[in-house]
């Protein structure tokens, strides 16, 4: 009998329409043990999501999709390994060793929903299992330890003569902002090199140890605070969130030009405030318009997200330090929030592929 080659596999693991494996570059890389004894076949496969986002369900579907096209096999036996791909760079390895991406939660227009985002699109990835971090890098009004119900201030100790900080944790997420370094009583007047200081201090200094994902709320806008951050922060991709409105979308557009000029790609848009859902009756009111967030990704060419609605309860998980994802797993709002950081992990996973080159992907698909 021919041996069954990895391509073959790979051929027929392609066809599976699955959230996660139905992206082609997903499996293009991820076969990472093929063993075929008489019938019996073990498949070794790594699905750059994070773990929990891997069920039974779908290795059965896996499991299932081989049986049919080589049905001389007795028993398959398929094992997922979550290997969440890292974003290769020179300048983010220097200054944070230990983290595979970096993302940065922005927005064009202040008061959109831009922290509620990050804080909830955090703590979502780190419930499907990814090691996540978040720095307020929002010098305007840093608002992330109030939405993650964090009183204290970082401990700071000395380690081989350097000063080192220690983040601050809730929900699962590791925490630094802004706010640890001003008084609230007494504004201080940002500047671009003096915000840039503080968040390099907050990378290089902070014991961050393995991390997935570090995401940073940003401050709203594209002047030349924002610029400077987006220059001195080794970034992986930018989310941009916007309301549907058209104010808000014309500074969404300008945001987005200013992530392009810089050469940071966009993982994709999130529509916050989309629509209302009424309580008693389930219907939906488009409260800011319909549709303008989805219509930007298609005019820019950028993924879309997905959309959040507007709700109290989501606003009550600010106000009252317990995020919605967190607090409310089971509502639509959360199920709603979930999907976005899985979309959002997916777009992560391509960009990193993309930046490899494809000569070695290609190789790499026929080895043994
Ligand atoms: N989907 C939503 N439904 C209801 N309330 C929301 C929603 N998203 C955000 N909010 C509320 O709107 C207010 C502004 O949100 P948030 O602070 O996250 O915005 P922001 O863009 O970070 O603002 P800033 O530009 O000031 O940093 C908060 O009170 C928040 O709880
Ligand atoms: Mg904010």
């Amino acid at each position: 009998m021919p041996e069954i080659t990895k391509s073959e596999i790979l051929n027929t693991l392609k066809k599976i329409d699955d959230p996660n494996v139905d992206k082609k570059h997903f499996l293009l890389n991820s076969i990472k043990k093929l063993d075929l004894r008489e019938n019996d076949l073990s498949l070794d496969i790594s699905i750059p999501v994070p773990q929990t986002a891997i069920n039974e369900e779908l290795k059965n579907k896996l499991a299932n999709a081989i049986k049919e096209d080589f049905p001389q096999l007795q028993n398959i036996k398929v094992n997922i390994l979550a290997k969440i791909t890292s974003h290769s760079d020179k300048r983010k390895d220097a200054i944070l060793p230990g983290v595979k991406n970096t993302i940065a939660v922005a927005s064009g227009k202040g008061g959109v929903g831009k922290s509620t985002v990050a804080v909830n699109l955090a703590v979502a990835l780190a419930k499907d299992g990814a090691n996540v971090g978040l720095i307020d890098a929002d010098v305007y009004g840093p608002s992330i330890p109030l939405m993650l119900g964090i009183k204290e201030r970082p401990k700071v100790y000395q380690r081989d003569g350097k000063v080192v900080m220690h983040p601050l944790e809730n929900y699962g997420i590791k925490m630094i902002s802004i706010g640890f370094l001003v008084d609230d009583d007494a504004p201080v007047i940002w500047r671009g090199p003096m915000a840039s200081g503080a968040v390099k201090q907050f990378m290089s200094d902070v014991d961050w140890s393995e991390l997935d994902y570090l995401l940073f709320d940003m401050p709203p806008g594209t002047g030349d605070i924002q610029l400077t951050l987006v220059q001195t922060i080794p970034l992986t991709g930018a989310v941009i969130v916007t309301t549907p409105q058209e104010v808000s979308l014309i500074d969404a557009r300008k945001a987005l030009k200013m992530f392009n000029r810089v050469n940071v790609p966009v993982a994709g848009v999130v529509e916050n405030m989309s629509y209302f859902l009424a309580p008693d009756t389930g219907k939906k009111y488009d409260i800011f318009g319909f549709g303008g967030g989805e219509k930007l990704s298609k005019e820019l060419h950028v993924p879309f997200l997905g959309g959040i609605p507007i709700n109290p309860k989501i606003r009550i998980g600010g106000d009252k330090g317990i995020p919605i994802v967190f607090d409310l797993p089971d509502t639509e709002y959360s199920e709603i929030i979930m999907d976005i950081s899985r979309n959002l992990a997916e777009q992560v996973n391509l960009i990193n592929l993309n930046a490899v080159s494809k000569v070695e992907i290609l190789l790499d698909n026929d080895e043994d």
